[in-house]
């Protein structure tokens, strides 16, 4: 197979679209982010990467807590607005209902079914998005979402993804059991 080589580019993809949410001049501000991801589990740690002009980050580095909303593909035309409009311009505290957890600088999204409140631990620049380490404080998930013992469904939380081809998308079936399915490498072979 021949590879085009696209040079130095960050083809990462699909991904989920998050909320990133702050509280500004005692209002919650929320900005579309693709720029999220796991740190670590234990303790569990994710990181959000903003440029440093916007909105969101002022109440980010003043209060060092902010929050991580996964909108499902319901909410993809308020998720998208929030990702062309900024809170320097408009009050985007309405778009959302909002309310709070533990942390009250951190602002959570009641529509979206997966809300995270993080405290910052570390903070610094990669060219000019500010990269901010944050240790989840808590997360809530919708209680119907949640199987009495085990993980949230990911099928029925339906999270928005987002490509470099500047599209949605939303996520196709589970295929294979993680952890599991690679004990069939050898009798592949
Ligand atoms: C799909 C999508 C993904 C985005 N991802 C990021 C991102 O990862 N980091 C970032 O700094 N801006 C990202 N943006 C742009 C911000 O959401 C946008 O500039 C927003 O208006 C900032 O809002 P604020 O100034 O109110 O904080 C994204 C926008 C869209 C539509």
């Amino acid at each position: 197979m021949k590879k085009a080589n696209l040079g130095s580019k960050v083809l990462m993809y699909p991904f989920p679209i998050v909320l990133f949410g702050s509280v500004v001049e005692n209002k919650p501000n929320y900005s579309t982010v693709g720029n999220v991801g796991i740190m670590a589990l234990r303790p569990a740690t994710l990181y959000v990467s903003s440029h440093k002009s916007h909105y969101t980050n002022i109440g980010v580095r003043e209060n060092k807590t902010f929050s991580v909303n996964f909108p499902s593909t319901d909410l993809v035309v308020e998720s998208d607005y929030c990702g062309i409009v900024t809170g320097h311009k408009e009050d985007k505290s309405e778009v959302f209902k909002t309310y709070y957890g533990n942390i009250k600088t951190a602002p959570l999204i009641i529509e979206c079914p997966v809300n995270i409140s993080c405290r910052v631990i570390k903070e610094f620049m990669v060219g000019g998005m500010e990269v901010f380490i944050g240790k989840i404080d808590e997360t809530y998930v919708n209680e119907d979402l949640v199987p009495e013992r085990g993980k949230p469904d990911v099928i029925k939380i339906d999270p928005l993804l987002y490509s470099v081809d500047l599209n949605y998308y939303k996520i196709g079936e589970k295929i294979a059991r993680a952890f599991s399915i690679g004990k069939e490498y050898k009798k592949k072979a």
